[in-house]
């Protein structure tokens, strides 16, 4: 990538006791990932996981910035996507750093997305019981999301992030002007997490996105780095109240009730990430209204906004029970009842379990707006 397009950095504190560390968030600012880790360690090797398209952009000018520092760079390259998050990938990078004779004298460094995140995260929290660890998130659901807060994972057969640790970072290197590069669904992704944030965010966020949509949907730099640095804001602030999600942390799992059901039901990779979320946080809206207290008027302000920002309700169909059926299936659905994060105004929310008479009432309501016979399926998209 040219080295153009810089813009002065940012930095977002984040405040997990005992951890805390810094999100820098700077336009072009990839080729300075060195000078960054420098300062935050005396390591002597950077072990630096990526997968193969991230790396064949971006790896070499990290690399080269990491040894102007001083560090002796060993680079680890996994193949893209979610099925590179399991525990033989794991093992087999841990065999690898022990081969490369790697030890406490070494940082492990993502640069990905939030696949190779958690992936580096949770090899570098077992390895020698756990090294450090930097992250540079390439993807914007990575950026917004998964590089903050400390949760590293791989999955299991029986489900994702079965098996996972916290971990925070020595620190979060975002460049936005690697976004330039991600593909558009991906970015999709990461723009529901930003609607999501912005939802629940006890500021002015909400109204600010709302302002600024069409700019997001052009990528605008300027708008694209506040929507960032807003997202990362809002994390920070609820991680650094629970860690461990114990508590107000559980907010983050706003419109994925419903999300990770429909993409287990219509079949993982057959709809984005972002689209399942976006259709789950207008069905909890809904249901907020029933059993928040939520005024309709809030419903109808988040379909805009997620119409707004180009992510649309998905036309599929689906069978409610089976939806339901995946609900039940989730790993946050616990002593059976299945919890739902409920917004009732912006930045005010709860998480409860909601009665399954009442799910399945909005999911029948919900499933009839969408292609009532499977023959119409992809009409239209
Ligand atoms: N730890 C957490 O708190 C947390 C939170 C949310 C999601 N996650 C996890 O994040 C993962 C999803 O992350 P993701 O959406 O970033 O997916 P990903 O890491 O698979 O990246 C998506 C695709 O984009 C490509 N890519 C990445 N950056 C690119 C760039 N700049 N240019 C071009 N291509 C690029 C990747 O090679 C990959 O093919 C899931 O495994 C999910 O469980 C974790």
């Amino acid at each position: 990538m040219s080295e153009g397009g810089w813009s002065p950095v940012t930095q977002v504190r984040v405040d997990v006791p005992g951890a805390e560390y810094t999100v820098s968030i700077g336009r072009g600012d990839v080729h300075s990932v060195g000078e960054r880790l420098r300062a935050l360690t005396t390591a002597k090797i950077a072990a630096l996981v990526t997968d193969q398209t991230v790396g064949d952009r971006y790896a070499l000018v990290v690399d080269t910035s990491l040894a102007r520092q001083g560090f002796e760079v060993v680079s680890f390259t996994v193949p893209p996507g979610e099925t590179s998050k399991n525990w033989s990938v794991a093992g087999e990078l841990l065999e690898s750093f022990a081969a490369h004779g790697l030890g406490r004298d070494s940082v492990v460094v993502a640069l990905g997305g939030g696949v190779v995140g958690d992936l580096a995260g949770f090899v570098a929290a077992t390895y020698l019981r756990g090294v450090d660890f930097y992250q540079v998130p390439t993807t914007l659901l990575a950026m917004v999301d998964s590089s903050v807060g400390g949760k590293t994972a791989v999955d299991l057969s029986a489900g994702k992030n079965l098996a996972g640790a916290f971990k925070q970072p020595l620190g979060v290197l975002v460049d936005p002007a690697v976004l330039d590069t991600l593909p558009e669904p991906e970015w999709q992704s990461g723009m529901a997490e930003v609607a999501k944030s912005a939802i629940l965010d006890a500021g002015d966020f909400l109204e600010w996105i709302e302002a600024n949509s069409a700019a997001l949907v052009e990528h605008q730099p300027a708008a694209v780095e506040e929507a960032i640095r807003r997202s990362i804001e809002f994390k920070a602030g609820v991680v650094a109240r629970d860690e461990k999600e114990e508590g107000p942390r559980e907010c983050l799992n706003y419109g994925h009730t419903l999300g990770h059901a429909l993409e287990k039901v219509l079949g993982y990779g057959t709809i984005t990430h972002g689209s399942a979320v976006a259709e789950g946080i207008r069905f909890a809206a809904r249901v907020a209204v029933q059993c928040a207290g939520a005024l309709k008027a809030f419903a109808k302000r988040q379909d805009k906004l997620l119409d707004a920002l180009g992510l649309e309700p998905i036309r599929r169909h689906v069978q409610p029970m089976e939806v339901l059926a995946a609900m039940r299936g989730d790993k946050k659905a616990r002593e059976g009842a299945i919890r739902f994060v409920l917004a009732s105004a912006p930045g005010e929310w709860r998480c409860e379990p909601v009665d399954d008479i009442i799910i399945s009432q909005h999911l029948e309501a919900w499933a009839a707006t969408k292609l009532a016979r499977p023959a119409e399926d992809g009409e239209g998209e």
